[in-house]
């Protein structure tokens, strides 16, 4: 299977519209290789025409014209994009089901119940495109596998993680399985896995053991440290406020670099939903190099894996 990645930034993607930070500055004036990147969404597909969209991204549209791949044209209207799959219903993951209302068929749609709720009341997307294309959509069963008729060379796995609901959400505060899921993803022919989770919180044993099975880690590298926004003096949010693991440990907790270390040999590590106060975009930075050093890569858009 071939897994895409079509948007390796957090919420605001790099730069950030209202941001003047230095990652930001960089990758707006593109004077160096400081890359600006577009917010968190991968493709994955098992024949390289029918694609499964793991989050809709708002910026979907830019991401599709930088693959046209991704339009097979087998008609005068088309698209590669067989259905999406939502990791929770944070508004950098699901917003771009919107600009899918174009679709000539109802569009598949897989996610946990309380995301499923959320995109039906607080942002009630899912009701929204009843005006246009319509939805069908499939309840996830955190532990369950599923597959997708478009794509069913694929097994998904859902696996609840700790995370956090959107601060729109009745489920911000509260502990609701299924907010937040990680997938495993498995070619069924090859028995090749990955394992993708663009918000991951907490680690947890089962969690980690589906790393440890996984030929690819695709993973939450949203902030290097758990106070980076606070240092910076741009927010009062601590990363577990927003339901993110921070690459450094903080306060003996051990950090997502100390989780990845502990991986079997061999294991392809990559960080993506990269906030852009993270000093990791910066490929000449300190902590680029403690990464690289570890074996562990940064994700830019349009990077592509084999698995
Ligand atoms: C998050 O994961 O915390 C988001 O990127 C926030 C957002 O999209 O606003
Ligand atoms: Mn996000
Ligand atoms: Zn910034």
């Amino acid at each position: 299977m071939k897994i895409k990645i079509l948007g390796s930034g957090a919420g605001g993607g790099l730069p950030q519209w209202n941001c003047n930070c230095a990652n930001c500055r960089r990758a707006r004036l593109r004077r160096d290789d400081l890359l600006p990147r577009t917010q968190s969404s991968i493709a994955v597909s098992d024949n390289d025409v029918d694609w499964i969209l793991v989050n809709a991204s708002p910026d979907l549209l830019s991401q599709l014209r930088a693959h046209p791949d991704l339009q097979p044209a087998r008609a005068m209207r088309d698209s590669g994009i067989a259905a999406v799959v939502l990791s929770d219903a944070q508004i950098d993951h699901v917003t771009g089901l919107l600009m899918l209302r174009e679709r000539t068929t109802p569009l598949p749609l897989y996610a946990c119940a309380p995301v499923l709720e959320d995109l039906s009341t607080g942002l009630p997307i899912v009701p929204l495109l009843g005006h246009y294309c319509g939805v069908r959509t499939h309840a996830i069963v955190p532990g369950k596998s599923f597959t997708i008729p478009a794509c069913d060379g694929v097994r998904f796995t859902a696996l609840a993680v700790d995370g956090k609901a959107p601060p729109y959400s009745p489920f911000r505060q509260g502990d609701v399985e299924g907010t937040n899921i990680a997938l495993l993803i498995e070619d069924r022919i090859k028995g090749t896995r990955a394992f993708y989770a663009p918000g991951l919180a907490k680690m947890h044993g089962d969690v980690h053991a589906a790393m440890c099975g996984a030929d690819l880690v695709l993973v939450d590298g949203t902030f290097w440290t758990a106070t980076e926004m606070i240092d910076l003096g741009i927010s009062t949010k601590h990363a577990d406020d927003m339901g993110h693991l921070a690459q450094c440990g903080e306060g003996g907790r051990r950090g997502m670099m100390d989780w990845l270390d502990a991986l079997p040999r061999g294991t392809r590590k990559v960080l993506t939903h990269i906030n852009n106060t993270n000093p990791i975009l910066d490929p000449h930075s300190d902590e680029h190099a403690q990464l690289r050093a570890r074996g562990i890569d940064v994700a830019h858009d349009g990077m592509v894996f084999q698995v």
